[in-house]
């Protein structure tokens, strides 16, 4: 059991799939958990209950982001952000617009950087902080399989976001890592068409879906106190998919 009593997390995406596994295992460790959506209607069904709290906002409207993000973690004596929300794009390369583009990284990329740069004085006056970035498999591989070129790049962004705040964070105990999923079973594979999930389910050595539970607890390991001496890992949840 991970000892979360006195920690605060913000989890953005958090209103149903593997944000929501996350900020239940979080809160179900002691943490306070603030759940961030822009989906309030599905918000306020996954609402936890005091002391925990929602927040119904689009992660691309910085002002309000950098501030539930600061809200979320005062006071904290382990603050904790776990930068969840994307956006999945199916379009083939040829028919990909620059539009779709520039949003898949707005909430892919760009929303984690403005995140982590409001929680960082937050975590330094706290004496040190725990950022778990959620990545995919895409990331490191590529998209392409179903017309996920921009999201890769998105994510493989994240992947070098999370390194590099490592480095630069690491001098305030600030840990920053991030958990690169294979094919989770939520409402974004169920998004994805049926031949390309097939294709993609039949590369997975263990055979099943990830739950979003199994990816949640990864976030809630990489966010608690005893993994303070890991940072600028990527943590593989993948059933085998890629092993590197
Ligand atoms: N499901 C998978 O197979 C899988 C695989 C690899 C990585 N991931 C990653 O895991 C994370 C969660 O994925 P999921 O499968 O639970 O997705 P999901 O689509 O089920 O949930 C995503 C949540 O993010 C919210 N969101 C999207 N855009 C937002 C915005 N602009 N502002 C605020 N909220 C926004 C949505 O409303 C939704 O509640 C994502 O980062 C995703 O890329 C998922």
């Amino acid at each position: 059991m991970l000892e979360l009593d006195g920690a605060a997390a913000v989890v953005t995406g958090a209103a149903r799939g593997i944000g929501l596994a996350v900020a239940r295992t979080l809160a179900g460790q002691g943490a306070r958990v603030t759940l961030l959506d822009r989906d309030a209607a599905a918000l306020g069904a996954a609402a936890l209950g005091p002391p925990h709290s929602t927040v119904a906002l689009d992660v691309t409207d910085h002002p309000a982001l950098r501030a539930a993000v600061a809200q979320g973690l005062a006071g904290a004596d382990l603050p904790i952000l776990v930068n969840n929300a994307a956006l999945l794009n199916t379009e083939p390369l040829p028919d990909l617009d620059a539009a779709t583009w520039r949003r898949v990284h707005e909430v892919n990329l760009d929303a984690a950087f403005v995140a982590v740069q409001a929680a960082a004085p937050v975590m330094r006056a706290a004496g040190g902080g725990r950022i778990v970035n959620v990545a995919s498999v895409a990331g490191k591989v590529g998209g392409g399989l179903f017309g996920t070129s921009a999201y890769a790049s998105a994510k493989a962004g994240l992947l070098a976001l999370t390194k590099s705040a490592a480095r630069e964070l690491a001098q305030s105990a600030i840990t920053v890592n991030a958990v690169a999923p294979g094919p989770v079973d939520t409402g974004l594979i169920a998004s994805m068409p049926p031949e390309a999930a097939a294709r993609v389910l039949a590369q997975v050595p263990l055979g099943r879906y990830g739950r979003p539970d199994e990816v949640a607890a990864a976030v809630c390991f990489l966010a608690s106190r005893e993994a303070a001496w890991i940072t600028g890992e990527v943590l593989d949840v993948n059933g085998g998919l890629l092993m590197d």
